[in-house]
């Protein structure tokens, strides 16, 4: 046999740059402006001061961003009402608040606690998804993990009652879970509030009496327990709303986000079942400490909590309201807009909304770089909009931040496709679900 057929064959041709995206990007802490070459399978392929070779598209003095990733939604599929959301809904909500990534949670109905409830999920979301998503399970027993393990992008657990969560694990069982998620590799966020520290009380009528019923004690107690879990787990830690969590969990290695109904909105006396939350909304001087640790850069992540419920459900009784918020299409609006004021580094914004979230669920995002997926908002900061229900897109028609000032992202490209352009929903779903790249099983993508 002639010696050449033994050679290794010809590496194939790098796929090549097909569109070039110009304008300024938040490098080296400051804006810079910046080229990007995207290649036809929709991966940044080049980073650079000035491309040439294929089609161009300016923005000119606007800011070019990585898409955000919500690690924390409910798009209520299966089980929820469709007039409330759905998968379709929520994932153009989220494209039109420039999340290019959201991580969907378990409490669906029936839960997400067995591989062919992952399945159906992935199945409903084909070909409806407006953005990537990563699925969450939860597991009601420790020998269900193994299996889900190998399918679920991630595991979420819930030690309060909630939405959808009647019974929340046995404290005597908690090691033997997290042991056993610890050995599937996958993340864990834990829903942390322990109902032991949850005190008896009259019927709640405000979310003064709320914050008294739900204590912030039931955090730290729930944090304490968490404990119990091996060091080789991946913890998160959902929603914390007491500032004394941070030095904490910060301590013991944990990541942690919050949300922006925490951050931006605190207890009030009357203040009804439309600001009913789980964990509860925090006094306003919790609520300040909080936002302060934020932007000092002491929270490691920003993430949504997007819980919608109908006006119906949402307008009972305080004590028969249903608790949650919808918030996936405001988030990254809202604190965009406090980049504008000027009361927070548009670095910390995109550290928490963007690069520590994709590096945690283990997904090539969040970042402007070679390899990484060309999901790219783009914001002008001078055209600052009034957040009105009636404008916003989620089918439950109402938002806890209406008339607040934001700033929607014009332009939002999931690998390299216009899916918003001029702050209007475009073009099909090409959102697919993932799973961690470092998941077992899981081959990375080609970059
Ligand atoms: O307020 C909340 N709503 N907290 C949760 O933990 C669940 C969520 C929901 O699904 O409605
Ligand atoms: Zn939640």
């Amino acid at each position: 046999m002639p010696a050449h057929r033994f050679r290794n064959p010809a590496p194939a041709a790098p796929p090549s740059v097909v569109q070039i995206v110009a304008g300024r990007t938040w490098l080296h802490g400051r804006l810079e402006s910046i080229e990007i070459g995207i290649d036809e399978d929709g991966w940044i392929r080049r980073v650079a001061k000035s491309l040439t070779g294929a089609p161009r598209r300016d923005f000119g003095e606007a800011v070019i961003l990585p898409s955000a990733v919500d690690l924390h939604v409910h798009f209520r599929e299966p089980g929820g009402d469709p007039r409330v959301e759905s998968v379709a809904d929520g994932t153009i909500e989220a494209a039109l608040g420039g999340i290019g990534l959201a991580a969907d949670m378990p409490n669906t109905r029936p839960p997400t606690d067995r591989v062919d409830r992952l399945t159906e999920r992935a199945d409903r979301a084909r070909g409806r998804a407006a953005i990537d998503l990563l699925l969450y399970a939860t597991p009601t027993r420790p020998d269900q993990i193994p299996a889900l393990g190998r399918a679920a992008g991630a595991f979420k657990l819930f030690l309060g009652p909630t939405t959808g969560i009647g019974s929340p694990p046995d404290p005597l069982e908690l090691p033997g879970l997290l042991r056993a998620v610890a050995d599937t590799g996958l993340p864990l966020t834990v829903h942390a509030e322990d109902p032991e520290a949850f005190p008896p009380g009259p019927e709640p009528a405000d979310t003064v009496d709320w914050d008294r019923r739900r204590p912030k004690a039931a955090e730290a107690r729930a944090i304490d327990r968490l404990g119990s879990g091996p060091a080789r787990l991946r913890l998160h830690v959902a929603h914390i709303t007491d500032p004394e969590s941070i030095p904490r969990l910060a301590a013991q290695g944990v990541s942690f986000e919050a949300t922006p109904h925490h951050l931006l909105l605190e207890t009030n006396p009357g203040d009804g079942p439309r600001r009913k939350v789980n964990p509860p909304l925090r006094s306003p001087a919790d609520r300040a400490a909080l936002f302060r640790a934020f932007r000092e850069g002491r929270i490691p992540v920003l993430a949504s909590d997007h819980a919608p419920h109908s006006i119906a459900e949402k307008d009972r009784p305080f004590a028969l309201a249903p608790s949650g918020v919808p918030g996936v299409e405001t988030m990254l609006p809202l604190l965009l807009e406090e980049v504008r004021r000027g009361e927070l580094d548009l670095g910390v914004l995109v550290r928490a909304a963007m690069e520590r979230p994709a590096r945690w669920l283990g997904q090539p995002m969040g970042r402007i770089a070679p390899g990484h997926r060309a999901h790219l908002i783009v914001v002008d900061f001078r055209d600052r909009r009034t957040i009105a229900s009636r404008r916003l897109h989620a089918p439950c028609g109402w938002t806890p931040f209406e008339g607040w000032p934001a700033i929607f992202p014009g332009t939002h490209l999931l690998y390299g496709v216009p899916i918003v352009e001029d702050s209007e929903h475009v073009g099909r779903a090409v959102g697919r679900v993932h799973r961690p790249e470092f998941a077992p099983g899981v081959r990375p993508p080609s970059s």
